[in-house]
């Protein structure tokens, strides 16, 4: 297994923030998959499946996370709330080191996004419906991709930092 810390989970379980806060205090480089596609496509997530549809995202999204796996450095990489849903990039992110699931129930979900414009499957119609169905349709996938899972509700990206740090014997 790869020495990277992997963060998996839903659209708002602190995915980025707390890779953030586990960079800082690991000292290790913080990379995230949206973020990395979005450069190298050079458009926004949102544009990408108005103009080519999810389908060709979770294409690059695969071969991202492919590309990582030549490199030899550890990193904390957060992904993509949808990424660890096809079964090939569960084997992926498995390769490349420890695989975090951090745990969000719906309603931290509509608080932490409330007025979010970037994520496309949460835009329209009622998003406390379709934020329900899908974290009950993807939270069995999450958890069986994941090494460890960490609750995250009511706590700080700090606090879950030091969480993850501590399950995993005080360092990464
Ligand atoms: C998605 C989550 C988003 C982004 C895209 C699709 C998903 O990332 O990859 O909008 O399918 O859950 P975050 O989980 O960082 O919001």
């Amino acid at each position: 297994m790869g020495k990277s810390t992997i963060l998996i989970g839903f659209m708002g379980a602190g995915k980025s923030s707390v890779g953030r806060a586990l960079a800082r205090r690991s000292g290790i480089p913080l990379l995230d998959t949206d973020k990395e596609i979005e450069k190298k496509q050079g458009m926004t997530i949102s544009r990408m499946f108005e103009n080519q549809g999810e389908e060709s995202f979770r294409k690059a999204e695969t071969e991202f996370i492919q590309s990582l796996l030549a490199r030899e450095d550890a990193m904390v990489i957060s992904v993509g709330g949808g990424l660890p849903l096809r079964e090939e990039n569960q084997v992926l992110l498995r390769k490349l080191g420890t695989v975090v699931y951090l745990q969000v129930q719906p309603d931290t979900v509509l608080r932490r996004l409330r007025g979010d414009t970037a994520r496309p499957l949460l835009r329209g119609g009622d998003v406390r419906e379709r934020v329900e169905h899908l974290l009950w349709q993807r939270a069995p996938i999450y958890r069986q991709a994941a090494h460890m899972v960490v609750d995250t509700d009511h706590k700080t990206p700090d606090e879950i930092a030091a969480e993850i740090l501590t399950m995993n014997g005080g360092g990464l």
